[in-house]
């Protein structure tokens, strides 16, 4: 039930068969969070921090309750509110929690490979929520599970990735992972925003929206980042919209059961109309819920009691 290393830095690093462990045991985990008690004890005993340089909703109160569902002790710390303010490095602050006798530390950061420093340095296993432009693990095995329990395996499943891919650490993560997993995951964007070494990751990339989506199983939408945008990449968003946006119309060109799919959080109206967002194949809510029991089965999987 263990994984071969001590943390979770990227899909990258993980294998098949670790990945659909981590499914089967999120599996187990998400019948804790549907239960109205919502208490195990795997982690009892145990200190998980939620160590964020970076804003999130989603994926840091999700961690945090995974691990209170589960028993552990959980703590906060965001950049703004910390040491870092005062000048401390991430080296020091992650000695800092290790000293404490902290079992893990969830860490988002705008720097690709802060993870991986960060593990290298210290006792606690480390886990990426979100590092950069470089990668979204958890987001990745989130979105797995929720592809899988939806169409039972990724065998030759369409996965069509629209948006903003050049800055996008969910698209990267997830190429990797529908690739290792047998899915056949297309991509489509403005150029401007197209990594040049896309189909070496496993994308196809498709040569227009209507190719993109046309028989696609899932269909993703990606948020446009444009805090990460250090010039405009494309005229507005009303233009984005128009030309990339995934609306009523062109979704229909997806299979009639097509699953929708959003990181969050979304642009409405820009990405995603409202109406394909709430739409009844959008998966957008489950994949919250499914986050938690993902989170859950690798907090358990890393430090939890058998
Ligand atoms: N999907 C995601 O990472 O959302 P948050 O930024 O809210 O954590």
């Amino acid at each position: 039930m263990k994984l071969k290393d001590k943390d979770v830095l990227g899909i990258k690093e993980l294998t098949a068969a670790e990945i659909e462990l981590i499914l089967d045991i999120a599996a187990d985990m998400k019948k804790i969070v549907l239960s109205p008690s919502k208490k195990a004890h795997y982690l009892r005993g145990k200190s998980v921090i939620m160590l964020f340089y970076e804003n999130s909703t989603r994926t840091r109160v999700s961690f945090e309750l995974a691990g209170k569902y589960m028993g552990a002790d959980t703590v906060n710390v965001t950049a703004a509110g910390s040491s870092v303010q005062k000048g401390e490095s991430l080296l020091d602050t992650g000695r800092t929690l290790d000293a404490m006798g902290t079992d893990i530390i969830v860490i988002r950061h705008s720097m690709s490979g802060a993870p991986h420093f960060l593990a290298k340095h210290v006792r606690a296993s480390v886990i990426n929520a979100g590092d950069g432009m470089n990668e979204h693990p958890t987001q990745a095995l989130l979105d797995m599970f929720t592809i899988r329990e939806r169409f039972g395996g990724f065998k030759g499943l369409k996965v069509a990735i629209i948006g903003d891919i050049y800055h996008s650490r969910v698209a990267r993560s997830n190429i990797i992972g529908l690739r290792k997993m047998g899915a056949e995951p297309v991509v489509y964007g403005p150029a401007t925003l197209m990594p040049v070494d896309i189909e070496k990751m496993g994308a196809s990339v498709a040569p227009t929206l209507k190719d993109a989506l046309t028989g696609a199983d899932v269909v993703m939408g990606l948020r446009v980042q444009l805090e990460r945008q250090k010039k405009a990449l494309f005229p507005s968003q009303a233009e984005y919209a128009k030309y990339f946006g995934i609306n009523s119309e062109n979704i229909a060109f997806a299979g009639k059961n097509a699953l929708v799919m959003h990181p969050g959080p979304v642009n409405r109206g820009v990405e995603l109309t409202s109406e394909v967002t709430d739409c009844e194949n959008s998966a957008i809510n489950e994949q919250v819920t499914n986050g938690v029991a993902v989170r859950m089965a690798l907090l358990y999987m890393l430090v939890g009691r058998e």
